[in-house]
């Protein structure tokens, strides 16, 4: 069987797949159940300063199988009381990282030293949340701003730093290029895409917020294209997200560049039970294909022979789910 376990900046995953932020991540027993059921890591949901109740319902939309719309708002306890949840998650064994959003680089640096007095193996900057004004992707469309936070907690933190990039830019490359020149270790790619959906009969958009972040199956196409146009640019870690459903998602991402992937809305239809599934068929898809590893896999469809025209006999058969 080949080798699932991954190297992210340094930290050693058992397998690519880790619990994405924002998604069964609300508290330790939910962030431990992920990991007992066989993911490579789970990452906290998004922890601010205080305190937040996030926006009335209705947050979230099923999109059937598209995937979701949300503009949830950063619903969070805050850092003070957040710690005991990832204690309880450690417990477990789980590999933990710690995701963090702030209004500004003193808020980001702030949690970020509490965050990692709890002992996650790394943090990753929230720099793109879609919905949430003054936070999110409205500092992390800005190149500037994406360097001057990355640096700010690099330099107060020991643990690797990952930057989650918004999609919602002209230039994903540009925030990658910011993030690494910060000192971030990876990058996250990507956040949900900004959408919307109208309820016609109430003449008003479904969600309380208006504008929301759209993720699954309908974003894997330009989580994809972010990775690899990253991966051509950078030599940086990157971890693919957005649209992992399946173990042929996954591998889309790993061939694009991604050293992991993270999985949100498939957790969200299927419940934690997806892990097991992945780890297993993305094991028997790498030896069908003949890879003996992950990380044998990574960016192969980077190159002057994944450029060639391709022979007839070599175009893949229809997916299967
Ligand atoms: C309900 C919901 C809540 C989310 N909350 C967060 C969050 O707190 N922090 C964050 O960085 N991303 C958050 N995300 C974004 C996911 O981590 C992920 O980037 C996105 O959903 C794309 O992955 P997916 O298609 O596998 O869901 C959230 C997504 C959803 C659907």
């Amino acid at each position: 069987m080949a080798d699932l376990s991954v190297d992210l900046a340094g930290v050693r995953l058992r397998n690519p797949f880790l619990l994405a932020s924002g998604i069964w991540g609300e508290s330790g027993d939910s962030l431990g159940g992920a990991w007992k059921a066989g993911a490579g890591g789970v990452i906290t949901k998004s922890i601010g300063r205080l305190p937040r109740p996030g926006y009335p319902n209705p947050t979230i939309e099923s999109l059937e199988r598209w995937g979701f719309l949300n503009a949830m708002g950063l619903p969070n306890p805050g850092i003070e009381e957040y710690p005991k949840e990832i204690e309880t998650a450690r417990a477990t064994g789980a590999t933990v990282i710690g995701s963090v959003f702030g209004a500004d680089a003193a808020e980001f640096v702030d949690v970020a030293e509490r965050m990692e007095r709890t002992g996650v193996v790394a943090l990753e900057l929230n720099l793109s949340c879609p919905h949430t004004e003054g936070l999110g992707s409205e500092i992390g469309q800005d190149p500037a701003e994406v360097e001057a936070i990355t640096r700010a907690v690099r330099e107060r933190v020991r643990v690797p730093v990952i930057v989650k990039i918004t999609p919602n830019t002209a230039d994903p490359v540009g925030l990658a290029r910011a993030a690494e020149r910060g000192g971030a270790a990876a990058i996250s790619a990507i956040n949900t895409v900004r959408a919307l959906a109208i309820d016609v009969h109430l003449r008003r958009p479904t969600l309380s917020h208006g504008l929301g972040g759209l993720s699954g199956p309908a974003i894997k196409p330009i989580g994809l294209a972010c990775v690899w146009q990253i991966r051509e640019a950078l030599t940086i870690p990157i971890v693919g997200v957005g649209g992992v459903m399946t173990a042929e998602d996954a591998l889309e991402y790993v061939m694009a560049g991604a050293c992991a992937v993270e999985v949100g809305t498939a957790v969200a239809f299927e419940g934690i039970g997806v892990f097991g599934r992945l780890v297993e068929s993305l094991g028997r898809l790498l030896d069908e294909l003949g890879f003996e590893s992950v990380r044998s896999a990574q960016g192969a469809a980077h190159g002057s022979e994944a450029r060639a025209p391709m022979p007839a006999r070599r175009r893949r058969p229809p997916r299967s789910r």
